[in-house]
């Protein structure tokens, strides 16, 4: 065997167990994800996935800034990263998944004139809705 294959063989177990390093760092954080997202449709019993897609179909991204969603760079409202463990929410509310899907559904509601427009946002869209925003803890 000439010498150059084993140089050759380090070369490739180095990259083989780069590849493994990556794979793991990449299950932990997609491993992260899902349990962030078990959570937060425990607590809210609403569908986060859904709850993403309906965010993006509503428009509220062209209001509000949220990262890591498309086109959620709006900046009439306040930016939604973190609202999971917000205290308060809309300036008044206990933050609580029925409290979130309350002012959802109608803001107007509960503070006349605000700028956040009545979106007719049914009962299980607000709490499909509410869990993907009890996702974004940061
Ligand atoms: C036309 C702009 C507009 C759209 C569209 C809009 N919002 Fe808002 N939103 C606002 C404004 C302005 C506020 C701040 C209102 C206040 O505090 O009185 C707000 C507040 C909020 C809050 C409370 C934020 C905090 O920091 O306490 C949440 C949650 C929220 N909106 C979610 C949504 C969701 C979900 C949608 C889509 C279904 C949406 N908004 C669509 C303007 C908008």
């Amino acid at each position: 065997m000439p010498r150059l294959s084993i140089k050759r063989s380090l070369i490739v177990f180095g990259l083989l167990l780069l590849a493994v390093i990556a794979a793991g760092i990449a299950y932990d954080w997609i491993d992260d994800r899902r349990d962030i997202s078990v959570h937060a449709a425990a607590i809210t019993g609403g569908n986060p996935d859904r709850g993403h897609a309906l965010f993006i179909e509503y428009g509220c991204g062209s209001c509000h800034g949220l990262k890591h969603v498309r086109k959620a760079t709006g900046t009439v409202g306040p930016p939604l990263d973190g609202i999971a463990i917000r205290a308060i929410v809309a300036g008044k509310l206990n933050n609580s998944p029925e409290n979130l899907e309350r002012w959802i559904r109608d803001p107007q509601a509960v503070t006349p004139g605000t700028a956040m427009p009545d979106l007719n946002v049914g009962a299980r869209d607000a709490r499909d809705i509410t869990a993907f925003l009890y996702t974004r803890a940061e």
